[in-house]
């Protein structure tokens, strides 16, 4: 059992080992935060950790930490539950009303994702009742711990037991109280084609933070926040990491008080957001995940990774190999027919790639993005023999088939939009504003989830497709819906999301063998949410390598590898007009769900050759890529970014690649070590070193302690030991977009 309840001193311990959480009940009948993070010895009273509330003392409250904290009772900080009480009043009094300590994890409920077990020795949960008496409100918030990891996820479940309708305001999905502020907030920010940039700033007192009021989450701020202490590193001292485990508006913020003790909150965005809770009703908060670390953001990010790849992603897809695609959009855009089609497919199964995915274009009227969306029928001009004959002759080349959906969505120039112009989010009697000529469809009416999930369900079912990409090209604006009345159009962006959810339960349960790849004009709803029903997103609409070191940088804080699509597009790329080779392109992109993006048709002889290398040298590892441990190990975000590693490593040590990305090439480059991690110290390894993939530069054997502490040499006089040299000394990679790989065995 990882909880233990004290009912002498009213406590509740969450240990595992790797972190503990203490609550306790207060004086005054309140549910106090005594401490989060660093393991803690079971057993002893941790009290003293928290004063007593006094409540607004003459200036001030006292700064104690609290697991429910509301407004209008003394305590001056950001609010974790504000309700509405039938008298227009706030003010809650949240008395504690009992608790259970739940072996595993009870389901959230709520048609919302979460994190799970499969047995229930993987987590206990802590349940804790209050209620507000006179209102009749009861919450029940739930804090799960995992047994062998620092991560706890927590939720709340309000229900209004009160005899009048009460309005829920605020219902953040965790608040954490830290009782010092020496911390950097890291946040992953950014816009389209440049996702997930990471950004620092120490804590000052006041609030700060990251939200969206797009209606997902968006490509300018991720629902994930980090806090590290100034001399924390990837490897090495305290981190937190809360990430919010959904897809529509979200807050994730930290507000400094005047004694320097720090609130983090992480939620539905309150500032859109009012939910009504008639008589017996209840709301349920997403749930949040919060991990700590000792061993650097990297601890953090390990934790994360773990969590989401094996225990919030679900389905067949979870644990299968991803294959390696070639989607069409940035070979054709919209100008591609059957045959076209055909022959990219050939080439992609010549070169060894092993899914076919046809993108935008292929439906209704549709030759530009100008119309045609929200129009599910194939376009037999362009595809004479329907889906299934296309799918059918893909598969018959020895490919799987995958097509691209974007069910959200609706052109007015469609007869989806002729028909039902009140199935697009808008507001009667006002402008709908248009974006990329397209409008929101309002999932926040089930009867266009209906329609969403008959139409696109028959398309699924019409053919053998074996993969969807489920795109969302713009954000919510006019929010408004029909499905509700007029006071209760607070509840209409969760009410979308709610209806994305069941959409994707749908379509999901109804074809379970199909892999769902989520997308938003690129990253621009890649969140925890989402990884809940499509364990991969396309990360990026950036395909840019360079770019991309830092996209996937800062994707990897929160988000493991096997979420990641990554994709070899064509040069000059399409996005920045850049050059770079082929292979770099690769040495990229292999650190994620690996896949390209160009026609094959294009691309000359020695390209295709080394494509195949490429995908060789790919398969023989994914699993490490897949489902390995990742460490970041230079940022692209530090100093001069010209110089990038990472790595990927098997949890027993056994195996691991390590890369090392130089951007421009320096003349007589200094000499450098590239300290690399999560090895086995005591084990010897063989290291194979690769700066393209037709061919190893040569191999050398090295300790696992020598590696990890003194490192690998990245210039080619380090490379190898004289003696191991090749007959014709080593190539000097020179050049602009350079990159070494280390191949590493346990001997
Ligand atoms: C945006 C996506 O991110 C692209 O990959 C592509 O699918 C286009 N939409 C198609 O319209």
């Amino acid at each position: 059992m990882t909880i233990a309840w004290n009912p002498a001193s009213r406590e509740w311990h969450l240990h595992n080992g790797h972190t503990s959480w203490v609550l306790a009940v207060l004086e005054n009948g309140w549910i106090g935060h005594l401490h989060a993070g660093t393991p803690l010895a079971a057993g002893p009273s941790y009290r003293h950790l928290a004063p007593p509330f006094a409540g607004y003392d003459n200036r001030v409250g006292e700064p104690i930490g609290l697991t429910l904290p509301g407004p209008g009772v003394g305590d001056f900080r950001v609010s974790g539950l504000i309700v509405e009480t039938a008298d227009g009043a706030t003010v809650l009094d949240p008395q504690y009303a009992g608790h259970r300590i739940v072996p595993g994890k009870p389901a959230l409920g709520g048609g919302l994702p979460a994190t799970y077990v499969e047995a229930d020795d993987e987590a206990d949960t802590l349940e804790i009742d209050v209620l507000d008496a006179p209102s009749g409100i009861r919450i029940t918030v739930s804090t799960t711990l995992f047994a062998d990891a620092p991560v706890v996820a927590r939720s709340m479940r309000i229900t209004n037991g009160g005899t009048a309708a009460v309005t829920v305001r605020c219902a953040m999905s965790a608040t954490l109280d830290l009782p010092d502020a020496a911390w950097t907030l890291v946040q992953l920010s950014g816009t389209w084609a440049r996702e997930r940039s990471v950004v620092e700033r120490t804590l000052v007192p006041g609030r700060q933070g990251i939200g969206s009021l797009r209606g997902g989450s968006g490509a300018e701020h991720n629902p994930f926040l980090a806090l590290c202490r100034a001399s924390t590193t990837e490897a090495t001292g305290e981190a937190w990491g809360a990430a919010l485990v959904y897809s529509g508006n979200f807050l994730a913020e930290v507000d400094v008080d005047p004694f320097a003790t720090a609130r983090l909150r992480i939620g539905i965005h309150p500032e859109a957001f009012a939910w009504r809770l008639e008589p017996g009703a209840s709301f349920t908060t997403p749930e949040a995940v919060l991990a700590w670390s000792d061993r650097g953001l990297g601890g953090v990010s390990d934790a994360l990774h773990r969590l989401f790849r094996e225990r919030l992603a679900r389905g067949e897809w979870r644990d299968a190999d991803r294959p390696v695609l070639l989607n069409n959009w940035e070979g054709t855009y919209f100008d591609f027919d059957h045959d076209r089609l055909i022959t990219m497919a050939r080439e992609a199964k010549a070169m060894g790639i092993e899914l076919f995915v046809l993108d935008d274009g292929w439906f209704g009227d549709r030759p530009d993005d100008h119309r045609g969306l929200g129009d599910w029928t194939v376009n037999r001009t362009k595809l004479p023999k329907g889906l299934d004959g296309l799918a059918r002759e893909v598969r018959d080349l020895g490919l799987q088939f995958g097509l691209w959906i974007e069910p959200e969505m609706v052109n007015a120039n469609s007869d989806l939009f002729r028909a039902h112009p009140d199935w697009a989010i808008g507001v009667p009697g006002r402008k709908r504003t248009e974006q990329r000529q397209q409008l929101v469809l309002d999932l926040a009416q089930p009867l266009v989830v209906d329609h969403l999930a008959d139409a696109i369900g028959g398309i699924l079912a019409s053919a053998p497709i074996d993969y969807v990409k489920w795109d969302w090209n713009r954000f919510v604006t006019e929010p408004w819906t029909p499905a509700a009345p007029a006071d209760r159009q607070g509840e209409f962006f969760h009410r979308y999301v709610l209806g994305l959810y069941d959409l994707y339960e749908r379509l999901t349960s109804r074809f379970p063998h199909i892999l769902f790849e989520s997308c938003a004009s690129g990253g621009a709803r890649f969140d925890a949410g989402m990884l809940g029903w499509a364990p991969q997103a396309w990360t990026s609409d950036n395909t840019d390598a360079v770019e991309r070191l830092a996209i996937q940088w800062g994707s990897s804080i929160p988000y493991p590898l096997s979420s990641m699509a990554a994709h070899v597009s064509a040069i000059p790329n399409h996005q920045t007009g850049r050059l770079a080779p082929i292979d770099f392109r690769a040495a990229v992109a292999m650190f994620g769900v690996f896949g390209y993006e160009l026609d094959p048709a294009h691309m000359d002889a020695s390209d295709r050759e080394a494509v195949r290398h490429q995908v060789a040298f790919y398969l023989e590892r994914r699993d490490l890529f897949q489902r390995g441990r990742f460490a970041r190990l230079r940022s692209p975000f530090e100093g001069t970014g010209n110089e990038i590693a990472w790595m990927v490593s098997a949890p027993d040590g056994s195996r691991a690649v390590a890369a090392h990305y130089r951007v421009l090439h320096r003349p007589l480059p200094v000499r450098d070590r590239l300290r690399l991690r999560d090895l086995d110290p005591a084990a010897r390894y063989s290291v194979t070193a690769w700066s393209s993939f037709d061919e190893p530069l040569g191999s050398f054997e090295r300790g696992g302690d020598e590696l990890m502490r003194v490192g690998i040499g990245i210039e080619p006089p380090d490379l190898l030991p004289a003696d191991a040299r090749p007959p014709d000394g080593i190539r000097v990679v020179r050049g602009d977009f350079t990159f070494r790989l280390f191949d590493l065995r346990r001997i």
